[in-house]
């Protein structure tokens, strides 16, 4: 066997940093920007890039021209949620406890009681059980996310959700190609959010709410957009109308640069999809009989939203722990196999034991819960860029290589 990298060994790959840049600039996306930078650096209704944007996102994800709108940022989308639902202090919401922190910390700003519930050990999301096992009375809504691509079983969700009157929010931002029982994510809740930084799908920053019903979407637009794009997207018959010179208070649009580069993206899904999935059809197929390392797919009912490709770590086949067999692997060259560090389990962050948003910012006290899921899933999991561009293949290749050997040197 040749000996590790880590213990003066060859190194498996020695590609140059970066690995992993998300989108490729090709003279096509230069050409886009610098286009849009000629014509407009923002706009302030939806006729221009931004529409075009729009309208390409929802057929994205089979929907009708106006069912989605774009803003500055997933969190700024999500923190709209809450709004537009009506959710207030005193009202709660069940959140996963594991999770990207944005998914719950706009409910905990505005004073939102956020419940926060187990995972499945096997996906890292919440189930219709983990759900059900926090429920209590001031809960309102469920918010939900789709981890690392994986789609959570919508169906007993919404059934769940169903029984218990409860509003339906999806966290689809790690999970733009993803479906269950063949229907995108994204189209299953009252509201849906996609944040687009750094995500299978990019604007830089960006956020996208998808709002199919028109009433929450007339309110989508009210708490992203004042005056002129709310004036001409909403009818003056409307309720909601004597709102659209002010809107709710906030302008949380995204930039129009943002859009162009989206539009790129978009225009080229499915060439990004049948290349994400082929990588992970060959990082599914290589990794199959590692005693080490497991490739995480899909449930039977869902479709990978092919985010990065996440691998569960067996610390009873190894002779060495989750982040050492990282540490390994890096060693080896393959710089971007990661143990995630800022996506957590985040139930015990102060943040979340507060209830009045007006209060000084004092830490209230914690009440830790027992999440024995959320720690199964965490404390193994590792990630790995899923790619998507020509080229990619010698990186894939040499990420699997590198994995292979450190998992043979450690297999007990
Ligand atoms: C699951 C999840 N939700 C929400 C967000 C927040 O989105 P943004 O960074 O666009 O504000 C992110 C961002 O990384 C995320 O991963």
């Amino acid at each position: 066997m040749t000996a590790l990298a880590a213990h003066g060994g060859p190194m498996t790959l020695e590609a140059p940093r970066p690995h992993y840049q998300w989108p490729i600039i090709d003279a096509s996306l230069e050409k886009a920007i610098l286009d849009q930078a000629h014509r407009s650096l923002s706009d302030r209704d939806a006729t221009g890039i931004i529409g075009e944007y729009e309208q390409a996102f929802a057929a994205f994800l089979g929907l009708q021209p106006g069912q989605v709108v774009s803003m500055a940022s997933g969190t700024a989308a999500i923190h709209a949620t809450g709004h537009i639902l009506g959710l207030r202090p005193g009202d709660a919401i069940l959140a996963p406890a594991y999770t990207f922190l944005a998914t719950a910390s706009p409910f905990a700003f505005e004073g939102i009681e956020v419940v926060f519930c187990d995972a499945d050990p096997t996906t890292g999301n919440v189930s219709a059980q983990s759900l059900a096992d926090r429920m209590q009375p001031n809960v309102k809504a469920v918010i939900v996310t789709h981890m690392w691509g994986i789609p959570c079983p919508m169906d007993e969700i919404a059934a769940f959700c169903a029984e218990h009157d409860l509003a339906l929010l999806e966290d689809c931002s790690h999970a733009h190609f993803a479906r269950w029982d063949d229907r995108p994510v994204g189209t299953w809740g009252d509201l849906a959010v996609f944040s687009t930084n750094q995500k299978a799908i990019t604007t830089g920053e960006g956020g996208m709410l998808v709002a199919r019903d028109p009433r929450l979407r007339e309110l989508a637009v009210l708490f992203a957009h004042y005056n002129k794009r709310s004036r001409a997207e909403i009818a003056p018959s409307s309720a909601h109308f004597p709102f659209a010179f002010t809107g709710m208070g906030l302008k949380e649009r995204m930039t129009t640069l943002g859009a162009a580069i989206g539009v790129h993206q978009l225009a080229r899904a499915a060439h990004i999809e049948a290349h994400r999935r082929h990588n992970l059809d060959t990082f599914t197929k290589a990794l199959d009989g590692n005693p080490v390392i497991a490739p995480i797919v899909a449930p039977e009912r869902g479709t990978h939203g092919l985010y990065v490709l996440g691998l569960r770590f067996n610390p009873d086949q190894a002779s060495v722990t989750r982040d050492e067999f990282v540490r390994l692997c890096v060693a080896e060259g393959a710089l971007d196999v990661d143990a995630p560090g800022s996506t957590r389990d985040i139930s015990a962050e102060p943040l979340f034991a507060r209830r009045d948003p007006h209060a000084s910012w004092t830490p209230a006290p914690i009440h830790p819960v027992d999440l024995p899921g959320v720690s199964a899933f965490q404390d193994a999991f590792i990630k790995i860029p899923a790619w998507g561009y020509s080229g990619d293949e010698e990186l894939l290749d040499g990420y699997l290589a590198a994995l292979a050997k450190v998992s043979e040197h450690v297999a007990r």
